[in-house]
């Protein structure tokens, strides 16, 4: 239901068109942006590919893309364009999610689900030059309930670790793709109000001392889960809130960015190793395209957003985030 709900919400909401254009035309200052037309109406994730000067965007109608960025780019297009780069037959309708750049390994790793049925989940991954498939494993069919499986993080290893949505669990996939071991606790569900629960674990990023941070989206919980003892504590946040957020990425062990609806990005700063942290800048970027994701380009913070607009061609964007101290 995550993004029947939401996108349900955007399309009824009957938001005057005069606000949308309003917002569009809202100059972003002099940050940024990487505007591009596309097909589709959702784009979930996109991260920067800094070897190809690309980025690499998931297509919530099945499939990968790439956005090329000339080397120069004061000579680039209004609008770049996207590139159809896998459309898998076998995977049918379901949906491409969250995407990781595994650099060492030379591939892509992304999160494969079913985004309006929940029957199904799965993680695959896809060599970087080829864009053969190394490997499809399936985590949740519909036998095995509501499922959404939405973000994904790769260790040193190799290893990924895929977040259910639907199902507060985190899947760990081998290298080679291989199931390994379902992560659950009952602190990712602590909160049993429905409004706590639309949107379950999403965001997931591997820290270099051993362990995942996790976000889960509807409560805003952040939590930290070591990757030797599966054991999961949640980060205690001493000051603002991370509800809505979405994807996250680490700018540092001590620094996180977190995508999400409003505010549009947000920075996270721990100095105990995720104990504790705090929210200190935030970022309010075109709200009514709803932040999914977040990558970094040449030391800058970039969001990816979720909505397209547009009659005949879908414009979408990839804003820089510009942060303000809170
Ligand atoms: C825009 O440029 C000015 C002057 O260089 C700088 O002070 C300001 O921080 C910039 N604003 C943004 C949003 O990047
Ligand atoms: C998702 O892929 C699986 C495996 O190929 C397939 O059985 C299922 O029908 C697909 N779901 C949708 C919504 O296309």
């Amino acid at each position: 239901m995550a993004y029947k709900t939401l996108i349900t919400v955007f399309l009824i909401s009957a938001v005057p068109l005069a606000i949308l254009l309003a917002l569009e035309i809202k100059s972003p200052s002099n940050a940024t942006s990487y505007p591009y037309q596309s097909q589709g109406w959702f784009r979930e994730c996109s991260k920067w590919d800094d070897h190809d000067r690309r980025f690499i965007v998931s297509f919530m109608e099945g499939g990968i893309g790439q956005i090329s960025v000339p080397k120069n780019e004061e000579s680039r297009s209004p609008f770049l364009k996207e590139d159809l780069l896998v459309k898998d037959a076998d995977l049918g309708g379901n949906g491409t999610l969250g995407l990781r750049i595994d650099r060492p390994r030379n591939r892509l790793v992304v999160a494969v689900a079913d985004v309006w049925g929940n029957r199904f989940g799965a993680v695959a991954s896809y060599d970087l030059s080829t864009w053969r498939r190394l490997f499809l494993t399936v985590l949740a069919g519909p036998e095995d309930g509501e499922s959404l499986a939405d973000d994904v993080a790769v260790d040193e290893e190799g290893n990924a670790y895929v977040t259910d949505a639907k199902g507060n669990r985190i899947w760990k996939v081998g290298p080679k793709g291989e199931l390994l071991s379902t992560i659950m606790s009952k602190a990712f569900s602590e909160r049993k109000e429905w409004y706590y629960n639309l949107v379950g674990l999403n965001g997931i990023a591997y820290h270099p001392n051993g362990y995942l941070l996790v976000l889960h989206t509807s409560s805003g919980a952040l939590f930290k889960v070591d990757i030797a003892t599966e054991e999961v504590t949640k980060v205690v946040l001493v000051r603002g809130s991370l509800i809505t957020g979405d994807g996250i990425e680490l700018l540092s062990p001590t620094k996180l960015a977190v995508a999400g609806a409003v505010p549009s990005c947000r920075v996270v700063t721990s100095s105990d190793d995720w104990v504790t942290a705090a929210v200190v800048e935030r970022y309010m970027g075109p709200m009514h395209r709803f932040a999914s994701s977040v990558t970094v380009k040449d030391g800058k913070v970039y969001v990816n957003h979720l909505f397209g607009l547009g009659l005949w061609q879908r414009k979408h964007l990839i804003t820089e985030a510009v942060f303000s101290p809170l």
